[in-house]
């Protein structure tokens, strides 16, 4: 009895260790980046921006991708306070490992086209997409807004450790680092060498310009306040800010056009956040008469249904930028979810989601190396059996 306790004891970190290696590279270590703290290229807190960085092997050595992890924003000094001390605002309360999977995992049948690049995770602890650039300290509640600086400080970094060289490299992230990805997309491709093959792969950070189910225009004055709080006018797009005001360049739609590095969006149409934050944020449902639709879009009732593909139709409107172009790609698919190519189960696993037959994982792959253009919207929720899977939610990767 005593021993096979002992033995069920012992087994179970085993299980979890096997486990988290046949799924790929688990854990990467964290590196600070001191050097920044002299460029002002800080944390709110102050506290020097962190990164993880597994390198590349093999044919991959000259290949690089980088990855910005989301978290949502900051919009006011309060919020941004509320931040500060959390691993969102401090490198002082980041884990310091980082789980590599999906297009970060470092193993071949997890992640066939870039297993072997140089995979960076730029954490995020900012609250502005890496867009902030506040020059004054706020005095009382040494706040710092710098996400802008952070994001130059490492990639340069990054540069003289060798991305100087880089024959590819991808900038992509995922939900506040998914719309990071779309802000900086041009801005990454200048840092690089003029003859290396760029793109970016923005993952749920497509979030769009709608009212919520109140008529109250939430998100709209949500972005304008983190747009404001971070001084990120000057690191929006130029054309879109002189036609409609720095608030609303925050939204992908407006400037998805504008931008010349080939772009591949990956986003549900039906993206949980965005159903749960933009569409029916809490004040718009006060009585909370949305929670089972919320939690799983086979819930809905007809009015709340018929509300969700309206969201879905606007949401594929606003996507007309991204279709402008053959170099521009998108998977828009019909789960309910947020962010998929960071985890295994959704990027590249026999039951993970497909679209036109085809995972994400090779819809990225074969469009990065220009195998295959890769365009499709999926038809409207509940048609596709690939989203049937139950899906681990968004409160079991804490990271994103
Ligand atoms: C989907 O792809 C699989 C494997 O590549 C193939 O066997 C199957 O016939 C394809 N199905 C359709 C509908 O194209
Ligand atoms: C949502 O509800 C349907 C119908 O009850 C069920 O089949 C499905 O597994 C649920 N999805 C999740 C993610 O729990």
């Amino acid at each position: 009895m005593e021993i096979s306790r002992i033995w069920q004891w012992l087994n179970l970190p085993v299980c979890v260790l096997l486990l988290v290696k046949s799924e790929g590279s688990g854990f990467v270590p964290i590196t600070y980046l001191e050097d920044a703290e002299s460029k002002g290229a800080v944390c709110l807190d102050g506290s020097p921006p962190a990164y993880h960085f597994d390198k590349g092997s093999g044919e991959g050595v000259n290949s690089w991708i980088v990855f910005l992890e989301g978290g949502g924003w900051c919009n006011d000094v309060s919020t941004c306070l509320q931040r500060k001390d959390t691993r969102l605002g401090s490198s002082k309360q980041m884990d310091t490992q980082s789980g590599f999977y999906g297009i970060l995992n470092n193993q071949q049948v997890y992640n066939p086209d870039f297993y072997n690049w140089n995979r960076i995770k730029i954490r995020y602890c900012d609250g502005s997409s890496f867009t902030g650039d506040v020059e004054e300290v706020d005095p009382i509640n040494n706040l710092h807004f710098r996400g802008a600086r952070i994001f130059e400080a490492v990639i340069k970094h990054l540069l003289a450790k060798g991305m100087e060289n880089a024959e590819n490299a991808i900038l992509s992230g995922c939900s506040a680092g998914g719309l990071a990805a779309i802000l900086n997309c041009d801005r990454f491709k200048s840092f690089l060498p003029n003859g290396a093959r760029v793109k970016c792969v923005p993952d749920a950070g497509y979030f769009i310009h709608v009212p919520d189910v109140s008529g109250t225009k939430h998100i709209e004055n949500f972005y304008k306040g983190v747009v404001e709080t971070h001084g990120s006018a000057k690191y929006l797009s130029k054309s879109c800010t002189s036609k409609y005001g720095a608030g609303l360049c925050f939204f992908p739609q407006y400037v998805a056009q504008d931008i010349a590095t080939p772009i591949f969006v990956v986003n549900a149409a039906y993206d949980s956040w965005q159903i749960r934050n933009i569409l029916v944020p809490g004040m718009a449902d006060p009585h909370g008469s949305w929670k089972n639709c919320k939690e799983n879009l086979s819930n809905c009732t007809p009015d709340e249904l018929d509300a969700v593909q309206g969201f879905r139709e606007d949401f594929i409107k606003a996507l007309s930028g991204v279709q402008n172009s053959p170099s521009k790609g998108m998977f828009i698919d019909s789960c309910y979810i947020h962010c998929q190519t960071g985890m295994q189960e959704l990027w590249f696993n026999p039951d993970a989601p497909q679209l036109a037959n085809t995972t994400i994982a090779k819809a990225v792959g074969d469009w990065f190396y220009e195998r295959k253009p890769f365009q499709h919207i999926d038809c409207a929720f509940p048609c596709n059996p690939t989203c049937g899977k139950p899906v681990l939610n968004v409160k079991a990767h804490p990271e994103i």
